[in-house]
């Protein structure tokens, strides 16, 4: 187990070792170059300082040893790094034929992973350990990034495209994932895990459905998909106003709408207001929220409803 340095971050992947192996290659080529050429510089500065006024140069005959070897040594090195990262670089874009395969979405600002079996995950990716993984990526609104830093494998996600991604992690454990192309104001919050399990477990696991939210009461699974659907971005729920209205007491209150007219807060107004943002905007407020939230499904909505509900 490499736990990582000050230069790269631990190694998790099979092709973690290689990938790094080159990069200290060239970082230690480059530093011997830098300190051979920077010494030999300082010690012709003195070599050859002028001693006296009247002191005049000798011209310098070439040397066609020194001459060859600048040209020769340099190219020697470049081809290396050429042929070496080249290796690498078809390594990581093709996934055995044998590889798991997850498809993978990205919106603004989430990553949602589903399995052969049809479980979706959202916010995290679960796969074996010692297995290549395949991730078939797309995004449903603009350039996004998959970034595993322990995997080392990054790849653009854009839309109307599919890119694609493969590991196999060494050993079990939990790792970061990142989104590396700016997207818009939650960028920066648009995570995700890679959750690692031994063989058995991961079977385990997809067979009882991913651990999806099936069972789990409609106000929590609302409190969880606040914040993975980053609803908590624009609508606070301690009654502080922020891009969008507050949902503390927003269910059951009357709304009054930019065009002047009112409607009582209930299940069918929050349901509206997700699904077609811009049919009634709230007066006072930007009508800025986006038609992404569309894509919800039934119990969802509940959720999300039956959450909103609870914050009186
Ligand atoms: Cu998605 Cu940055």
């Amino acid at each position: 187990m490499n736990n990582g340095s000050a230069w790269l971050p631990e190694q998790a992947s099979t092709l973690a070792p290689e990938i790094d192996a080159l990069f200290y290659f060239v970082k230690w080529v480059s530093l011997v170059i830098f300190v051979g050429v920077v010494a030999a510089m300082l010690y012709f500065m003195f070599k050859y300082r002028r001693r006296d006024a009247a002191e005049r140069p000798v011209p310098v005959k070439e040397s066609k040893l020194i001459e060859i070897s600048w040209v020769v040594v340099p190219t020697i090195l470049v081809l290396i790094v050429f042929v070496w990262g080249f290796q690498g670089f078809i390594k990581l874009n093709v996934a055995p034929p044998e590889a798991y395969q997850i498809t993978v979405r990205a919106k603004k600002w989430l990553w949602e992973f589903e399995y052969p079996n049809g479980t979706t995950t959202v916010g995290e990716v679960h796969v074996p350990v010692g297995r290549p993984v395949r991730l078939n990526m797309s995004s449903e609104d603009v350039l996004h990034s998959f970034f595993v830093p322990a995997f080392r494998v990054k790849h653009d996600v854009l839309p109307n495209r599919y890119t694609s991604v493969w590991f196999e992690a060494t050993r079990a454990d939990t790792f970061q994932v990142f989104c590396t192309e700016y997207c818009g104001t939650q960028h920066s919050g648009m995570l995700a895990k890679v959750i690692v399990h031994p063989e058995a477990e991961f079977r385990e696991w997809l067979n009882s459905g991913g651990g999806n939210f099936d069972e789990m009461p409609l106000p929590e699974y609302g409190a969880i998909l606040y914040q993975q659907q980053s609803c908590n971005a624009c609508h606070s729920i301690d009654g502080s106003s922020g891009v969008g209205p507050t949902f503390q007491g927003l269910y059951g209150a009357e709304r009054r709408f930019a065009d002047g007219s009112t409607a009582v807060a209930d299940d069918n107004y929050i349901r509206e207001s997700i699904l077609q943002p811009q049919a009634r905007i709230v007066e006072g407020y930007p009508g800025v929220m986006p038609a992404s939230y569309g894509s919800l499904n039934e119990r969802q909505l509940s959720a999300l409803i039956a959450f909103i509900q609870q914050q009186q």
